[in-house]
């Protein structure tokens, strides 16, 4: 490691350790009467998109060019980290509900789960 890049060091850990300590809270604070257990698109994901989302992401009102109606195009925004970006409002990406309240996080951490454990078609 050349001098130049040793004395950038401290300033690259710093930006590591703020980028952490500015975390969202569903990850620091995980609402912990949040079931998260047997999370499944057709029980737990379709009906959250279906009651926030679809009114502007469906197949006949397409904005933005997304669809999220049906598990198809759902997983393409669930494997590609839209999905979950927009909904907790990471940094990057637009936040969702577009100009609404952000979802209940006990929501957000389900659609979370699901994602991580595979986005399946269940
Ligand atoms: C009132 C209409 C409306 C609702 C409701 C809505 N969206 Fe959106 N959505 C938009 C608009 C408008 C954009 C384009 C925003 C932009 O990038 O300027 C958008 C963009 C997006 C994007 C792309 C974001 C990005 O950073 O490029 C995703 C993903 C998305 N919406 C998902 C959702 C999900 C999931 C929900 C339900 C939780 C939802 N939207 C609810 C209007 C809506």
């Amino acid at each position: 490691m050349s001098k130049q890049l040793l004395k950038l060091l401290p300033i690259v850990l710093f930006i590591i350790m703020y980028a952490c300590t500015n975390d969202n809270e569903e990850d620091l604070f995980p609402d912990s009467d949040c079931d998260t257990q047997n999370v499944t698109y057709s029980q737990t994901v379709a009906p959250i998109i279906q009651a926030n989302c679809l009114v502007c992401h469906a197949q006949n009102i397409q904005t933005a060019g997304i669809n999220m109606e049906g598990y198809n195009n759902v997983k393409i925004y669930a494997q590609n980290g839209f999905l979950y970006g927009a909904i907790s409002h990471a940094p990057g990406f637009t936040p969702m509900p577009y100009g609404l309240a952000k979802l209940p996080a006990c929501d957000i951490q389900k659609i979370k789960a699901w994602i991580d454990a595979g986005a399946l078609n269940n």
